[in-house]
């Protein structure tokens, strides 16, 4: 018998769109390359669209995965967050958006997917990030972590800024989908009596 690799399964071979119809009767499958982007997403920007659509460019699934994340107090439940998320996606065909709770590993051994991308805008996001990294590859050592530069011009950005920005009364256009602008106008509303 084959030894099980250490550090759970490979990345398995899920039928997807035309496979999927076509059924058990197709011996061939073809191996469908699934990349999850997770992220607090509290509010999806600009950058993390740059960010999916360079990620859809290269596998044949992408799955944005929103995190529940309760211990950063994020301002959008993670119902608003996926579905913010999900508008700003629709037309991305390979891009689907999903929530996750618990480990990173764990969900994306269940989705079956080979690999995992984090945006990184600068130096400064690379120690956290190298960290996080590495330690997921102790924890599933067959889950490739992939880093992607989004455009240039939103090295700078961040959902954080943006609640800042948008907080303080600044304009955010920019920077967020229109929808999400909405979103978050609505959302920083002060309560009238
Ligand atoms: O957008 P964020 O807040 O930088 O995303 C961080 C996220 C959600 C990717 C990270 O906190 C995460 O993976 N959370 C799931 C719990 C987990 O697996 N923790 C161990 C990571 S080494």
């Amino acid at each position: 018998m084959t030894p099980r690799p250490r550090g759970g399964e490979p990345c398995r071979p899920i039928p997807f769109g035309k496979e999927l119809a076509r059924g058990a009767a197709n011996r061939e499958l073809e191996l469908v390359r699934t990349v999850i982007y997770p992220g607090s997403f509290d509010p999806f920007t600009n950058g993390h669209l740059d960010v999916v659509e360079r990620a859809a460019k290269l596998f044949d699934r992408v799955i944005v995965a929103v995190a529940s994340n309760d211990a950063k107090r994020p301002l959008f439940t993670l119902a608003e967050r996926r579905r913010l998320a999900a508008r700003a996606l629709k037309p991305l065909a390979n891009v689907e958006v999903d929530t996750f709770e618990g480990l990173l590993v764990q969900y994306a051994q269940r989705r079956g997917a080979c690999a995992v991308i984090r945006g990184l805008r600068a130096v400064s996001d690379f120690e956290f990030e190298f960290q996080m990294a590495l330690m997921n590859r102790k924890l599933n050592q067959r889950l490739e972590t992939i880093f992607m530069m989004p455009k240039g011009a939103y090295t700078f950005l961040s959902s954080k800024l943006v609640k800042e920005v948008a907080r303080l009364g600044g304009e955010i256009s920019p920077f967020v989908p229109a929808h999400v602008e909405k979103a978050l106008r609505a959302k920083l509303k002060p309560h009238r009596r």
